[in-house]
């Protein structure tokens, strides 16, 4: 089974956030481990506290992962503060660096998908301001891809950006940074979601059906965890893509509600739960009581 990291913070409600990501990995048939960079405290309406973990904590699970477990793909989400972007930047550059005992990173090819998680559906800042500018020198480099949505290619280009020709631009623009390939997500766009992909050679409309559903919390975290693991199972990044878009819109497809606010897709509509109908026994565990 191939393995995939996210690093991310956690969402109480799990419809976004490291709980997104490891619904989304081990949906797709991959085991999910987490590094986890904060805690959230939200539910369907907003989001009431931040706490970020400390730098060295957040080192610890990095080390703890990486000294021990061969990695197929990478995903970050969340970071919250510059000290996170930095900590986080400086442990993976260290280790892309060595790649010593990896053959894998000898060659270069663990694929690393950065979201650059800025402002939550609700409103909310999930990264500090002077954390904008770590992330582009220190981070973005490193990355195979990344997936902004629309507001967040406009921050890290400084300008607006609110049509697909403007997001054709900011695509091939956004590779200046140092990532191989960069998604401007248009989920927030009127009308049909189309993302644009594109690396230094082309560039790529990935097209979808609109989900009419307020059942979308955690999109972003969903695709993002989708691509890594897509990317970790041997898909090349144009392949990988246009399947986490259809896997999110599956998921819209299926949302539900938990709460009063926005809804949960659903990472689990096409698996059947677990249910202990006969035991090895034979006796009906139904019925037998507890
Ligand atoms: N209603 C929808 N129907 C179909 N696809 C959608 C819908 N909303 C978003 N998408 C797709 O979901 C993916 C995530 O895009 P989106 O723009 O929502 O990201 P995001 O703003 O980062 O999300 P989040 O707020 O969860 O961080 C993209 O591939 C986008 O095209
Ligand atoms: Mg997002």
């Amino acid at each position: 089974m191939r393995k995939i990291l996210t690093i991310a913070g956690s969402d109480s409600c799990a419809g976004a956030g490291i709980q997104a990501d490891i619904k989304t990995i081990q949906a797709l048939g991959a085991y999910a481990l987490s590094v986890i960079t904060a805690v959230t405290a939200q539910n369907t309406r907003q989001v009431t506290a931040v706490r970020e973990i400390e730098a060295l904590v957040i080192e610890k699970q990095l080390e703890a992962i990486f000294s021990d477990i061969r990695l197929d793909g990478i995903k970050i989400g969340m970071l919250g503060r510059a000290g996170t972007v930095q900590a986080v930047s400086n442990f993976l550059a260290s280790f892309f660096q060595a790649g010593a005992f990896w053959e894998k990173q000898l060659k270069n090819s663990l694929p690393l998908v950065v979201d650059p998680v800025m402002i939550a559906k609700s409103g909310d800042r999930l990264l500090e301001e002077e954390a904008v500018e770590s992330l582009k020198k220190n981070l973005l480099p490193l990355a195979s891809v990344i997936t902004p949505n629309l507001m967040e290619a406009g921050a890290l280009l400084g300008r607006e950006i609110s049509s697909l020709e403007e997001m054709k631009e900011a695509a091939r623009e956004l590779l200046e940074f140092g990532c191989q390939w960069a998604i401007v997500k248009g989920g927030h766009l009127k009308g049909e979601p189309v993302d644009v992909l594109a690396n230094k050679d082309s560039l790529y409309l990935l097209r979808g059906q609109r989900v009419d559903t307020n059942c979308n919390h955690g999109t972003g975290c969903t695709f993002s965890a989708a691509l890594a693991t897509l990317m970790g199972q041997g898909l090349a990044v144009p392949a990988a893509a246009k399947r986490a878009k259809a896997y999110v819109e599956y998921c819209l497809e299926h949302g539900f509600a938990i709460g009063e606010g926005v809804g949960i897709p659903h990472h689990f509509a096409a698996q059947r739960p677990w249910k202990p109908e006969a035991l090895k026994d034979g006796s009906d565990a139904a019925k037998e009581e507890f």
